[in-house]
């Protein structure tokens, strides 16, 4: 087996926009000279990945594994985490390169809780990958490993294009955060018994993605902080509106309609204006690689496509970032040893 430059972690790598990742990995010298894990829900169900694997056209040997885990059972993080950092410890891998957050979860109409009574799309999209991404520091590349969380303009209550379905018009859904972070993680806040309509769920999953970005700047703060690990960067990438199966839990006219028109219609979008607001997840794919090798894109910054983009002052606000940094503390129930992270606490 050829050694590799360094291990790429991609989670939720059977999804839309995970298996085009793997695609361009696989197609790109460059790329696929790195040791690629690509974890799943269930590995013996994952079509898009396998054949993003079996099909791209390849030009050099690239070296796998495939994992099952699933984001909302904090046992299993912990036991894959585990086995990462073992391998990495045993040289059996190499080092983590690039982390990139990908999975994601969105309901409209309906809730789902996990069997730990959180609210899924706070635990799928962001509790689950803080845990992971917290265990697997010390496998992290101590030169030059990134940390790239997908983003989404969802989480941007301010931004007119967030607001087509009037989801954030009303004053109370404005500010996500408060003075607590459980109505989002307990699923009391926007829910879809007091708003039947899909916007309920959407805002779940905005919030979702709030914790994703504020998780941005607290961890790149205290990594700064760390001699061991301050050579990491955290980073944010919005892929912008893709048609993919995120949407398969939505209401039928936006899951078929909508979404229709948008594959139909995103090629020429991307031909016509290649950062605009609807793009193919061939090309976001594309710029979440950019940035994670760019070795100018560092530091907790945050991009649009291929462009560099602010989030919202709520994601940037480091009271707020702090906050829920604490409170997913009690969430996970970290315990020390298990994060390389000097000033976890
Ligand atoms: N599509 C868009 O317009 C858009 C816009 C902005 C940001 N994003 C972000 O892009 C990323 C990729 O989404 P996508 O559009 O490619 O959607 P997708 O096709 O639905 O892919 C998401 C993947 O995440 C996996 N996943 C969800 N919950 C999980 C959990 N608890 N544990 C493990 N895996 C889980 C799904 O697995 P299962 O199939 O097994 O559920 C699926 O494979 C997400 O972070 C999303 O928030 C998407």
């Amino acid at each position: 087996m050829a050694a590799s430059k360094g291990t790429i972690i991609v989670t939720g790598a059977n999804g839309s926009l995970g298996s085009a990742i793997v695609a361009k990995i696989v197609s790109t010298p460059e790329f696929a000279a790195y040791h690629g894990i690509y974890t799943v829900r269930d590995t013996a169900s994952a079509p898009a990945l396998n054949h993003a694997l079996q099909t791209t056209q390849t030009t050099r040997p690239h070296n796998h594994d495939l994992l099952s885990l699933d984001l909302t059972d904090l046992t299993k993080i912990r036991e894959i985490a585990a086995s990462v950092n073992a391998r990495v410890v045993a040289a059996d891998i190499p080092p983590i390169r690039v982390l990139i957050l990908n999975a994601g979860w969105q309901e409209y109409t309906t809730q789902t809780w996990t069997k730990d009574g959180f609210d899924m799309s706070f635990v799928s999209n962001y509790l689950g990958h803080w845990l992971l991404t917290m265990l697997l520091l010390q496998s992290m590349d101590r030169e030059s490993g990134k940390i790239v969380v997908v983003g989404s303009l969802s989480h941007d209550t301010q931004a007119g294009q967030n607001n087509s379905g009037g989801q954030f018009v009303d004053p109370k859904w404005k500010v996500i955060f408060h003075d607590s972070t459980e109505p989002v993680a307990k699923g009391t806040w926007s829910t879809n018994k007091d708003d039947p309509s899909w916007c309920s769920g959407y805002r779940r999953y905005a919030a979702s993605k709030m914790c994703e970005l504020l998780m941005i700047g607290e961890l790149q703060r205290r990594v700064d902080m760390d001699p061991s690990l301050n050579k990491i960067s955290v980073l944010g990438v919005d892929p912008g509106s893709m048609p993919t199966n995120i949407v398969r839990r939505a209401p039928w006219a936006i899951r078929t309609v909508l979404f229709s028109i948008m594959h139909l219609c995103a090629s020429l979008v991307v031909w016509l204006m290649p950062n605009g607001p609807l793009r193919t997840t061939r090309k976001s794919a594309g710029d979440i690689l950019a940035a994670s090798f760019d070795p100018n894109t560092n530091k907790g910054l945050y991009f649009d496509g291929s462009a560099r983009a602010e989030m919202s002052p709520e994601a940037r606000d480091p009271v707020k970032q702090r906050m829920l940094w604490t409170d997913t503390l009690k969430y996970t129930q970290l315990k020390s040893g298990e994060t390389a992270l000097s000033n976890w606490t």
